[in-house]
């Protein structure tokens, strides 16, 4: 059973600079409601009970957007503004929320160890803050819980993607080419140049990890941009155990790219009763 779940969330934002200088890039909203609190929430609808959030210095709105805000309850209360007082204190209900702060930022493997003592002993997800899943039915962390059940083994979640952005990505290498979405894993290599990418199978910004990663993570020198990274341990991790890819399906939003953000706010918006005809308006008015 997977029931725990590490959300890194103490990067420095660089590719939405400046508003990132004030605001933490996880705060930023897709309409109305934090990035941040779409990845928290699919962890919940996978069946996710703690989630510890890794954050760094600049980082209290976070911290306080999942806190209760009496103040502001008893105000909406007052005024009997009930929906939206179901608003303010409907946020992440199901899972307990815990924080780290992670005082140097070293990489994203960096940011992982600091949840050692929180995972201990059991395997448990991590949810990238970038990456935005779709699949009302059936999530993406869900998706990968439910392989995990039938190997027991760290499993990365993938998406394919272009040769050319090969690079920006951690890129599988599997065993056998397969049709299969769950493939066993020779090697994983962080960011290559395309010429080097063993594949187009990129780690998306879901894993499944067993708590042997620690060892790794503990031990782990510096890597592609002279950080900590995550994939370089998951490659001494295979030495020992066996590390699956996963192909994820479910739609996918790159939120650190400003044009996925955007169309993020647009697809969310469309779905939504209060807001859905009035965007289509708005596009239909915009591309005459
Ligand atoms: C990180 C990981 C990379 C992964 C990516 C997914 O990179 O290091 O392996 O493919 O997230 O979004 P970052 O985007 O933080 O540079």
């Amino acid at each position: 059973m997977i029931k725990k779940a590490v959300i890194p969330a103490a990067g420095y934002g660089t590719r939405f600079l400046p508003v990132t200088k004030a605001l933490p890039k996880e705060m930023l909203p897709i309409i109305d409601r934090p990035t941040l609190e779409y990845i928290v929430n699919e962890a919940i609808d996978s069946g996710i009970t703690d989630i510890l959030l890794v954050v760094s210095g600049n980082k209290n709105s976070i911290v306080d957007y999942f806190d209760r805000n009496l103040e502001l309850e008893y105000k909406l209360l007052e005024r009997k503004k009930d929906y939206e007082y179901g608003l303010v204190t409907n946020i992440a209900v199901g899972a307990n929320l815990y924080f780290i702060r992670q005082k140097e930022q070293l990489g994203l493997g960096h940011a992982v160890l600091q949840g050692e003592t929180f995972v201990g002993q059991d395997d448990f997800a991590v949810l990238l803050g970038d990456d935005v899943y779709v699949n009302d039915d059936y999530p993406a962390t869900k998706q990968m819980i439910d392989a995990y059940d039938k190997v027991k083994s760290s499993i990365l979640g993938t998406i394919e993607v272009s040769l050319e952005d090969t690079k920006k990505y951690g890129i599988c290498d599997p065993i056998k080419q397969s049709s299969d979405q769950l493939k066993v894993l020779k090697s994983v290599v962080e960011k290559p140049e395309p010429k080097n990418a063993p594949s187009r199978s990129a780690i998306g910004g879901r894993y499944i990890l067993t708590s042997t990663i620690f060892k790794y993570l503990r031990s782990q020198s510096k890597g592609k941009g002279n950080e900590i990274q995550l994939t370089d341990a998951i490659l001494r991790l295979m030495n020992e155990e066996k590390v699956y890819s996963f192909d994820v399906d479910a739609r996918r939003y790159d939120v650190g790219k400003k044009i996925d953000y955007i169309e993020a706010i647009i697809d969310f918006g469309l779905k939504r009763d209060d807001l859905k005809d009035d965007i289509q308006a708005l596009i239909n008015k915009k591309s005459k």
